[in-house]
C-alpha cells in the first residue's frame, strides 16, 4: 500500500471508552497480534465490533481466523466479548488475531493464502465525490486474489445495491469465477442496525478460475 493511499473508511474513535475497554486495548490486543510463524486462514475486513468474526472463529476451531478493522471501538467491542471475567480470552476464541489497522497495510507485508476472505457490508461511499474511496476497486480484489489458497473464496456483501452492482462492473472483464446466486442472508450488526431503512443484502462470491 502506497502511504499516500486513499482512506477507506470513516472514523477511527467513537465515544471514550471504559476503563475495562481501554486496559484490554492496552493489555490483550498486542497479544493477538498475527504471527509471522503462523498462517492465517480466514480473514475478516472490517469486522465491526466482530459478531460475524466470532463466529467464525467457532465454526473453524481448527484454523486461524484474522481480523482487520481500524476503528477503535469496534476493536474493543470485539476484545471485550472474546474476554472472561479475568480477561484472558475464551478458550472458543484462542485462534482470534486482530490487526487494528487498514487491511492493507498487512497484506502487502504478508504472504497469507486464505481459503476464505469475508468482507460484510463494506462503506458504500455513495456520494459520487466519495466514490474513490470505496475499498472494493479492482485492484484491491486483484489483490486480495493474490492472498486466495487454491479453492480459496471471497465472500462480500452488501445492501448497497449501487455498491454491489458496482462490485462486479470492477472484475467484470477478469477471468474470475464469480458467484452472485447466494441466498442464505448472513446477519451482522451493521445490516440489522439498518434494516428498517435498507434493502435485503446480496452476495458476490469469488474464486480462482477452474
Ligand atoms: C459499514 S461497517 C460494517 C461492519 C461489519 N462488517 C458489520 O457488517 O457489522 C464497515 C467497516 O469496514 C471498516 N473498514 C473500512 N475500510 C477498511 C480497511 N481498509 N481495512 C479494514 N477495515 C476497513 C470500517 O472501519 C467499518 O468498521
Amino acid at each position: 500500500m502506497e502511504k499516500q493511499e486513499i482512506r477507506t473508511f470513516g472514523r477511527r474513535h467513537g465515544k471514550k471508552l471504559s476503563i475495562r475497554k481501554e486496559w484490554l486495548i492496552k493489555n490483550v490486543l498486542p497479544r493477538l497480534a498475527p504471527q509471522k510463524t503462523e498462517n492465517a486462514d480466514i480473514l475478516e475486513i472490517g469486522f465491526g465490533a466482530g459478531e460475524h468474526m466470532r463466529e467464525l472463529a467457532v465454526a473453524n476451531p481448527d484454523k486461524i481466523v484474522l481480523g482487520a478493522e481500524p476503528f477503535v471501538n469496534g476493536v474493543a467491542a470485539l476484545l471485550s466479548a472474546i474476554s472472561d471475567d479475568n480477561n484472558t480470552i475464551k478458550p472458543e476464541y484462542k485462534n482470534i488475531r486482530v490487526w487494528p489497522d487498514d487491511v492493507r497495510l498487512i497484506l502487502d507485508k504478508n504472504k497469507f493464502q486464505f481459503s476464505e476472505i469475508w468482507i460484510l457490508h463494506p462503506d458504500p461511499w455513495p456520494k459520487a465525490r466519495h466514490e474513490k474511496r470505496r475499498l472494493l476497486n479492482h485492484d484491491f480484489i486483484m489483490s486480495l486474489i493474490k492472498h486466495l489458497a487454491p479453492n480459496g473464496k471471497i465472500i462480500i456483501g452488501t445492501d448497497h445495491w449501487e455498491y454491489y452492482d458496482w462490485i462486479l462492473s470492477q472484475i467484470a472483464n477478469s477471468n474470475l469465477d464469480i458467484n452472485t446466486n447466494v441466498t442464505e442472508i448472513i446477519t451482522t450488526r451493521y445490516q440489522q442496525k439498518n434494516m428498517a431503512h435498507t434493502t435485503e443484502p446480496r452476495y458476490i462470491v469469488i474464486s480462482l478460475p477452474k
